[in-house]
């Protein structure tokens, strides 16, 4: 058993208004137990939009949910239109942000080095960064999965040094599971979690590898979730399309706690 505490996180994408945001995130936290939170983190990750709604409900009902962002801008603040700074979000008491999400990659060309640039910046403030990694289904199919991911992995912590190893995770997001129903199999999430963990330990040593998180994302369901919450080398989860379901979200939570 590691010390590493689990970490489960929603990501709603590009879905929910900022008043339906209020609305979802008060379902999920009527559905918790006081047990489903304990010893484990959840964070949900809205739209810009809705964060200052959510960061409003979770301080004043004292909810044990944390506040994440679907991505950032590497500067602090600058001639960057449509962009959102990290010192904004630490402003609304957000404290996690998702980093190089395969969306992110292929529809905003995001490369690796843009990707260590928002991890720094997001380290720099305080936040932990998510910083996201995964094949395509032809690297998969060619047996160069690792090869694809491990280069990622190195190429997006380039000069991120977290103070603490707890302040960095990756999300281990294979593509062809993403919103498609079809996930990894426990052997080869299992098998990429401990690839990875081996590259932190290159990059940072034995000891903060073993305090990094490395969560699966992919199509996470509650009935997939104990499996994955079982394996060494996965702290974690990144859930989308199940994350918007409050029923399904909290089932997720309260499966992977009881693992
Ligand atoms: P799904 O859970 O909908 O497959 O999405 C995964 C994901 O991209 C989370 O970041």
């Amino acid at each position: 058993m590691s010390d590493r505490t689990p970490l489960i996180v929603g990501n709603w994408k590009m879905h929910r208004d900022h008043l339906e945001a209020i609305q979802l995130l008060q379902r999920v936290a009527y559905h918790l137990t006081e047990e489903d939170t304990d010893g484990q983190t959840v964070v949900v990750c809205p739209p810009f939009t809705a964060l200052r709604s959510l960061q409003t409900l979770i301080a004043s009902d004292r909810l044990p949910i944390g506040l994440g962002a679907q991505d950032c801008h590497p500067d602090a603040e600058g001639a960057h239109t449509g962009d959102v700074s990290v010192p904004m979000l630490a402003r609304l008491d957000v404290g996690h942000v998702i980093v190089g999400h395969s969306e992110r990659r292929l529809h905003h060309a995001e490369d690796d080095a843009l990707v260590a640039r928002k991890a720094r910046a997001a380290v720099a403030a305080g936040l932990t960064p998510i910083v996201c990694v995964g094949e395509g289904e032809a690297a998969r199919e060619s047996g160069r999965a690792e090869e694809v991911v491990l280069a990622q992995v190195r190429g997006s912590l380039a000069d991120v040094e977290p103070a603490d190893p707890a302040g960095l995770v990756i999300a281990y997001e294979p593509v062809w599971a993403i919103g498609t129903g079809r996930t990894a199999t426990p052997d080869d999430a299992q098998q990429m979690a401990a690839a990875i963990r081996g590259t932190v330990a290159e990059r940072y040593g034995a000891a903060t590898a073993e305090g990094v998180r490395l969560l699966y994302g992919g199509s996470v369901k509650p009935a997939n979730i104990r499996s994955l919450m079982a394996l060494a080398d996965v702290d974690g989860v990144l859930v989308g399309g199940a994350s918007l379901s409050a029923e399904d979200f909290a089932l997720i939570i309260g499966h992977g706690r009881a693992v």
